[in-house]
């Protein structure tokens, strides 16, 4: 297949075939979406689904809809709007980058990957995803979708990670310099493909417009490539965490430092959590934020990391009177508008189904 055909047949499936998301303008249409949705939506869909990513993008940009609204808002107000899509680091980025741009460009997208990838929080990804989607760039996207697409239409045998430099120049090698207006349309097609046909069990190869092309399909190796290194199995953390109430209700809620996991995020107060024993923790209150009458309550909290499993306990005491504490007090019934990540939430759901 020539390239010219290879790219038609591509953008002929995803005209039809291409998922309607709620960044997208319609496939096939003359309309580009804004640099400000493509920049947010693709921040957003690293390490994420496009399922969960959804209402996300709509609640930011319904609540900051330029670049400049989101640059005046405080990083607070946007961890908090966050709070749930995890990988917080993304959020403090997407802050810094909405200020440079709202500050230092006009509130104007630089329209190059050279220009996007000096900004905060912008990497190759999504340097190459908004230079083709919002400005009609030949940028090369390689997401996962694609790199699964690229080791079956080459049959790339090496396993991954290490193959992702070779699956990149071969994706670089494919993307059209000239595809009519649509290298964006180019670059979220192999996505989609990646995403709807070329997925990684049973791909449905008869109905892929690249089947003739593709190596993998030809000898009968499409579901078992891309090949993968064996993961590390991820370790168990553990540690305690502290629900303390005072008379009036409130709980007792803190910052997390600015740097490392869950980094200016919101949590109830914990312990350091460590991969061995948590009974000497528990035993010391150990990372308590306060001297009380502290009670284990039954079960425990579990939540997977990227990098390890965390189980905690949770221990509850009310302040005693004339007790104090470092943090902030707040009502459960305030916790939605806090910059609480997913496991912290499940803490606060643990702790109020017990106490
Ligand atoms: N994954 C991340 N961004 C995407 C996009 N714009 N289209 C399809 N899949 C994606």
């Amino acid at each position: 297949m020539s390239e010219g055909e290879r790219a038609a047949r591509l953008l002929a499936w995803y005209d039809r075939h291409g998922r309607a998301l709620p960044w997208r303008t319609p496939p096939g249409g003359d309309r580009r979406p804004e640099p400000y949705g493509v920049w947010l939506s693709e921040i957003m869909l690293q390490q994420t689904t496009v399922v969960t990513v959804g209402p996300y993008f709509r609640a930011f940009l319904a609540r900051w809809p330029s670049v400049h609204e989101l640059a005046a808002a405080t990083l607070d107000e946007v961890l908090q709007a966050w709070a749930g899509l995890g990988y917080y680091a993304r959020a403090r980025n997407l802050h810094k980058c909405a200020q440079v741009v709202a500050g230092e460009f006009g509130g104007v997208f630089p329209d190059t990957e050279a220009g996007l990838r000096a900004l905060p929080g912008i990497g190759r990804y999504t340097a190459a995803a908004v230079a083709a989607i919002a400005f009609g760039r030949p940028a090369t996207v390689v997401d996962g979708n694609v790199e699964r697409v690229m080791a079956r239409l080459f049959a790339v045998g090496e396993p991954l990670p290490a193959a992702k430099s070779r699956l990149y120049d071969l994706a670089a090698a494919l993307t059209p310099k000239q595809v009519g207006g649509r290298a964006g349309d180019y670059a979220q097609a192999v996505m989609d493909l990646g995403a709807s046909l070329c997925t990684p069990r049973r791909p449905q190869c008869l109905l892929c417009p690249w089947q003739g092309d593709c190596l993998a399909h030809r000898r009968g190796e499409a579901e078992s490539l891309p090949k993968r290194a064996a993961k590390r199995a991820r370790p168990t953390r553990k540690g305690v965490a502290y629900w303390l109430v005072r008379a009036d209700g409130a709980v007792l809620l803190r910052r997390r430092p600015e740097k490392g996991l869950l980094g200016g995020m919101i949590e109830v107060p914990s312990s350091v959590w460590h991969d061995g024993d948590p009974e000497a923790d528990i035993d010391s209150l150990s990372g308590a934020p306060a001297v009380a009458d502290w009670q284990r309550l039954p079960g425990m909290v579990r939540h997977t990391f990227t990098h390890f499993h965390l189980e905690l306990v949770v221990m509850a005491a009310g302040l005693p009177a004339g007790g104090v504490a470092d943090g902030a007090w707040v009502l459960p019934e305030r916790f939605g508008g806090q910059a609480l990540p997913s496991v912290m939430r499940k803490v606060a759901g643990h702790a109020l189904a017990h106490v």
